[in-house]
């Protein structure tokens, strides 16, 4: 039987659309949703589970795509750094501080960043220095130094929640 006629083995919700596919058993959450969906906004920076780049939202929480199956993500809500803006084009309050607090230099880190930071946003725990250092701690960024991106965090924590966008 040709593959692409077997049952689907992911179905998924992502940025809000239904999603459902048959792929390989082993095929990690962050292909699937660069390779399969070309949704390449989450990006791939490491082998190790280090770098953060690949941080997406996964059920309301900010997971590193890499370490998850798709197929275990099957069943489940995933919002990536595309679904953060409003259909209208207006940015989520994260990407807007980013760009107001120069939070980004190369930009390879930010999607990462920025869902990271979301799941702080979301969790109703305070922003505050550290508890932004801590949500931030499995992310890396070579070129800002970090300081504006806390301050970007510490921004958008202040913006009303109805600016957030579909995600
Ligand atoms: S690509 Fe997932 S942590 Fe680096
Ligand atoms: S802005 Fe370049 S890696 Fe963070």
């Amino acid at each position: 039987m040709n593959p692409a006629d077997e049952a689907p083995n992911v179905e998924l919700t992502v940025n809000g659309q239904a999603v459902r596919r048959r792929v390989d058993d082993r095929t990690l959450l962050v292909d699937f949703l660069r390779r399969d969906l070309g949704l390449t906004g989450t990006h791939v920076g490491c082998d190790t589970s280090q770098c953060g780049a690949c941080t997406v939202r996964l059920d309301g929480l900010a997971v590193k795509s890499c370490t998850v199956l798709a197929v275990q993500a099957s069943g489940g809500e995933v919002v990536t750094i595309e679904g953060l803006q409003k259909d209208d084009g207006t940015l989520h309050p994260l990407q807007q501080a980013f760009i107001d607090c120069h939070a980004l230099q190369c930009g390879f880190c930010t999607p990462g960043m920025i869902m990271a930071a979301d799941g702080l946003l979301r969790s109703g725990r305070p922003v505050d220095h550290d508890s932004i250092c801590t949500a931030l701690e499995g992310n890396l960024c070579r070129c800002t130094g970090y300081v504006h991106i806390i301050d970007a965090v510490r921004q958008a924590a202040a913006a009303p929640r109805d600016a957030e966008g579909r995600g």
